[in-house]
């Protein structure tokens, strides 16, 4: 593991946020910066507006690739989905997209998984020698799925059919403000939810992070689960600090 700072970008819904990242501590080494992501999430102005955030970087910056986060599947640099971003990044060569306006070499991984990977190394989950399924419950339900320390990139469980429907609109903090559901009628949801989660994988440990992780003891409690199930320990710094390390032990 190399000791320089690593910059991680995370882009979502509604900002995009970058800090320097000091793996040895698993932790933010500057402030964070913050710039609303465009009203049109296209690949174009995104990237411009993470190429300003390097911009602020640049004299603290390593050799090493920039990582960057994206709410969509990627597979060898191509963002192949786009539920809750502009479908333009549907099969968008985005790698190359963001590195023509950032100069420099750019890492680049789905949001959940990058938050997921930071929660075993140095979260919630930290060191654990099994397998671990952080999810992430935000506007979709993001997921990570971490066997003895290694990511198997996009499972994407939040877009499981359950009952007829996609997951993530039913039982995502999302779904709980769109639906106006208090923690009452949103929990038999999360139930059912992890429940056909834990019997399709068999996981030792659950983590659960995104902004509503904040409330866990809301609602974790009340599930039922052969599972231990823990909040994330990370917060709203995960994804950066994930992608960071991604970026620096690809
Ligand atoms: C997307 C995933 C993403 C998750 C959390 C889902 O709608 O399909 O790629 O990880 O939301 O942002």
């Amino acid at each position: 593991m190399t000791s320089e700072l690593i910059l991680g970008i995370d882009i979502g819904g509604s900002g995009i946020k970058g800090a320097l990242v000091d793996l040895s501590i698993g932790d933010f080494a500057t402030d964070r910066i913050r710039i609303p992501t465009p009203k049109k999430s296209t690949p174009e102005k995104v990237a411009a507006v993470t190429a300003r955030i390097v911009k602020s970087f640049t004299s603290e910056l390593g050799e090493a690739p920039i990582g960057v986060t994206i709410p969509a599947v990627v597979t060898h640099g191509r963002t192949r989905s786009a539920a809750n971003i502009d479908k333009a990044w549907i099969d968008a060569d985005a790698k190359k997209i963001f590195e023509d306006v950032i100069e420099r070499p750019v890492y680049l991984v789905n949001d959940a998984d990058a938050a997921g990977i930071a929660e075993v190394k140095y979260g919630a989950a930290k060191d654990h020698p099994g397998l671990v399924l952080v999810t992430t419950l935000g506007t979709g339900i993001g997921s990570a799925l971490i066997n003895k320390g290694i990511l198997v990139p996009n499972t994407e469980l939040g877009h499981l059919e359950l009952d007829g429907y996609d997951a993530e609109t039913q039982a995502s903090a999302g779904a709980k403000t769109a639906l106006d559901l208090s923690y009452t009628d949103w929990i038999p949801r999360l139930q059912r939810y992890y429940s056909h989660v834990e019997a399709l994988f068999w996981p030792d440990l659950f983590v659960v992070g995104g902004g509503i992780s904040k409330n866990a003891n809301r609602y974790l409690p009340k599930l039922k689960l052969k599972t231990p199930i823990v909040p994330a320990t990370l917060k709203n710094r995960a994804g950066i600090i994930g992608v960071a390390w991604l970026a620096a032990n690809q």
